[in-house]
């Protein structure tokens, strides 16, 4: 399968990933997958089929309301075909970042996240202490018409502190076991598509228990 992003690119942001532990790329995704996205977001928030999300790995999740106030919706490969494009695009990914930084990846998860009007998700990482297999973190956002002081910035901390404003087709791809991030108060209704590449297979965590 040829690749949908030139390995050129590639190497450019992981270049990036590797030496500042996250990279930001605007105008990720090519149009189609975009739209395809958009349309079974859409779809599935209609259908009023998003769950609040909790905090920790399975064995310990809970809603911690404290802690965040999005509403997820996960993504299944075999389900969703009519964003198939888009798992062969993550897939690719996958590919260039095993190459690149040496990591031995092997799976991913994926979901919508809707954060309702005041949502936020405090500072922390996403790799859960029970359970270590998420390895680089990937946001793509997805809401148009976004401006500067609607809220809902991305907070990176450490020392390359930055901002990021969630705005359309912006990613954003960070390791996750050392980027401490949280989600700043939204003004406005907050769209986007979280996921992770995994070390291992999720539902072998059990081992690692
Ligand atoms: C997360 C997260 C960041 C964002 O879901 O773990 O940190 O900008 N999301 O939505
Ligand atoms: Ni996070």
């Amino acid at each position: 399968m040829s690749n949908q992003i030139l390995k050129e690119q590639w190497v450019q942001w992981l270049d990036q990933l590797a030496e500042k532990e996250f990279v930001l790329i605007d105008n990720f995704l090519p149009l189609n997958i975009l739209q395809s996205l958009e349309e079974l977001f859409e779809k599935v928030y209609q259908k009023d089929d998003f769950n609040p999300a909790k905090v920790g790995s399975s064995y310990h999740e809970k809603r911690i309301d404290e802690i965040r106030s999005d509403s997820i919706y996960w993504l299944d490969k075999t389900q969703h075909s009519s964003i198939a494009l888009f798992f062969e695009l993550i897939h690719e990914m996958m590919q260039e970042i095993s190459e690149f930084l040496f990591l031995s990846l092997q799976g991913y998860e994926f979901h919508f996240a809707n954060y309702p009007q005041g949502g936020y998700y405090k500072a922390h990482l996403d790799q859960f202490k029970e359970r270590n297999n998420r390895m680089i973190s990937v946001v793509i956002y997805l809401n148009k018409n976004w401006e500067n002081g609607m809220g809902g910035e991305l907070k990176i901390h450490g020392e390359n502190e930055l901002l990021i404003e969630p705005i359309y087709n912006r990613a954003v791809i960070f390791r996750s076991d050392t980027i401490l991030h949280e989600v700043l108060p939204t003004q406005f209704e907050r769209k986007s598509l979280t996921g992770w590449l995994l070390k291992r297979p999720s539902d072998i965590g059990v081992l690692n228990y």
